[in-house]
């Protein structure tokens, strides 16, 4: 341990750093000198849907597989009734079959016919346990709806109902479908029992048949109060970093696992039943219900800057099992289309209500603009001639149409290596303002190489550590973080974003480790790594913006610490 001799002397502050070994080092501080500036977005998120962070994590419902659109490719065993089962109670007769002939929307083709015999006993229908169960709180409301329509039969009374393991009834209300045409219906469920583990039933309680899809349970109370909105628990603890952006929805769930499955955004948008959900690259499904719109809410509710992540018209390399190999590039006939989604994302985002796409986002209940000022093209991809070209098509476009916002390029998967040095190679070519670093490496890694942004060339692209991590959530590793972080503040001037990856896992189905916030349906547990990030935060010096030509701001920086003194008063 170090021993720190302290004298002043006028500005210049010298400071012995004595050794155990009796070794010292002189070091002269001046403090009239101006220190580096410090990017004001230096600490932020990245949220990916992997490890059920978003359907049965933060996306707050609480149905699995509400619109039967589960698939055998996200999982061997799923297919669309995956996680529902027929219950006839009493002596009820019937049965239920998947039907795609008169859906609710082309994006949404699957449904489910209800039948029910002529002995209705104590009604035939649906039962839902949820993601591992559904958390239960007792005298909180839970919204359910549905889209239904006749098939055949007069109007058919439901009950819809949360029970137990064991069937006991913890709260439940009466609705009913009518009409042939798809209609929403909806109730509300107050349960008078908390339950852990209970179970979502609806019994259908005449004969006939009814069609059913988009069978939804909500809790009421939601972070921000949002209809559609996120998990409050999980979403206070991610607002309690007051992360300055966050950047979503993936990692290599954005460039996806072949083609096909790149996230597209205009897929995440609009009602929830129009949606077109898809296979997670991460193996299970996405719903989208948790969409670009939900995304950049969530980033006003915090007071973080949105950084959407959109494909570079190029799949993860490790797509269809081909792991480094599996890149595939979209036919060059489908740029020009491609691009369009690119453009009309910032319109979506930031267009006038007037505007095609601001239009869409008013409708959605936004008419101001999101303010979007980053846009990440790419993530860790495979620096390959097929990667450039794309790449270099998209940000062409975009600066020709958007000079106002910056582009966040990427350089790859690891610290080094040949996609890096490509990647930072298109970079110097291109001038890409940021590019995306992304390391996962031991603690040990991180303190060796503490001295990394020291030496980086102040003239090139500036770096967004985008997804870094140092493979374990222990002491060790929060202190090897720590220390590394010191040097990203250190470096402000270059490293102008940087977040921890992953953010959250839900115990039981973590396909990655270490994260930063490990959660149950009903616990949270931070990380002592997310200790760090919160500890560190708040810290800064003077600020500078990207675009800012002028003198440095001191504004964003007095905000901070006017923040972090409320915080110590409310500690
Ligand atoms: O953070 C988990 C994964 O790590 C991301 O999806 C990807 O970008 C990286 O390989």
């Amino acid at each position: 341990m170090k021993r720190v001799l302290l004298a002043i002397v006028a500005s210049l502050l010298p400071i012995v750093l004595q050794a155990a070994d009796g070794t010292a080092t002189k070091v002269t501080v001046d403090l009239n000198a101006p220190g580096k500036p410090i990017s004001p977005d230096l600490f932020g998120i990245f949220f990916e849907d992997i490890n059920y962070a978003a359907d049965g994590g933060l996306y707050a419902e609480l149905i699995q597989n509400r619109s039967f659109e589960y698939q055998a490719t996200e999982q061997p065993t799923w297919n669309s009734l995956s996680f529902w089962e027929l219950t006839k109670r009493g002596d009820g007769e019937g049965s239920v079959v998947v039907e795609g002939a008169n859906p609710l929307h082309k994006d949404n083709p699957h449904y489910v016919v209800l039948s029910i015999g002529k002995e209705v006993g104590d009604g035939v229908g649906l039962v839902n346990p949820g993601f591992d169960g559904i958390p239960v709180r007792a005298g909180e409301t839970y919204n359910v709806s549905f889209f239904a329509r006749q098939v055949a039969g007069g109007p058919m009374p439901v009950t819809v109902r949360l029970e137990s393991k064991d069937n006991q009834v913890l709260g439940e209300a009466s609705l009913e479908v009518a009409g042939e045409e798809w209609k929403r219906v909806s109730a509300a469920i107050t349960p008078t029992r908390a339950d852990g583990d209970a179970r979502f039933v609806l019994l259908a309680k005449a004969p006939g048949r009814i069609a059913l899809d988009e069978v939804s349970l909500f809790p009421r109370k939601t972070f921000h109060d949002r209809p559609n909105g996120l998990r409050a628990d999980l979403a206070q603890l991610i607002a309690e970093l007051h992360p300055k952006f966050v950047r979503f929805p993936g990692g290599c769930l954005a460039h996806g696992d072949g083609l096909n499955n790149i996230y597209r955004w205009k897929d995440t948008i609009g009602p929830i039943e129009q949606r077109k959900g898809q296979a997670n690259i991460w193996r299970y499904h996405q719903s989208v219900g948790l969409g670009y719109f939900e995304y950049f809410q969530f980033c006003e509710d915090i007071g973080a800057k949105p950084l959407p992540v959109l494909a570079a018209a190029v799949s993860c390399q490790n797509s269809d099992r081909k792991p480094g190999t599996g890149q595939a590039c979209l036919p060059m006939e489908e740029m020009p289309a491609y691009i369009q989604d690119v453009l009309d994302l910032i319109e979506w985002a930031n267009g006038p209500a007037t505007s095609k796409w601001g239009a869409k986002r008013a409708e959605a209940g936004h008419p101001e603009s999101f303010h979007l000022e980053y846009l990440g093209i790419g993530n860790e991809d495979k620096i390959t001639p097929g990667f450039k070209e794309r790449f270099t098509m998209i940000y062409d476009a975009i600066k020709k149409a958007h000079p106002e916002i910056t582009v966040v390029g990427t350089v790859g998967p690891a610290p080094s290596g040949e996609d890096f040095d490509r990647g930072w190679k298109i970079a110097k070519e291109l001038s890409i303002p940021i590019v995306d670093e992304h390391y996962y490496m031991s603690p040990q890694w991180f303190l060796d190489n503490l001295g990394r942004y020291d030496s980086y060339d102040r003239t090139k692209s500036k770096v967004y550590l985008g997804e870094y991590a140092s493979r374990g959530n222990t002491l060790f590793n929060a202190l090897a973080e720590a220390a590394y972080m010191t040097t990203l503040e250190r470096n402000g001037d270059i490293v102008h974003l940087s977040s921890y990856a992953p953010l959250l896992a839900k115990n039981g189905h973590t396909q990655w480790k270490p994260d930063l916030i490990y959660f149950t349906n009903d616990t949270v547990s931070p990380s002592i790594n997310y200790h760090v990030q919160k500890l560190l935060w708040p810290k800064c010096g003077r600020s500078v913006s990207l675009h800012q030509s002028g003198p440095v701001s001191e504004r964003p920086c007095r905000l901070q610490r006017a923040r972090l003194e409320k915080r110590r008063r409310n500690y």
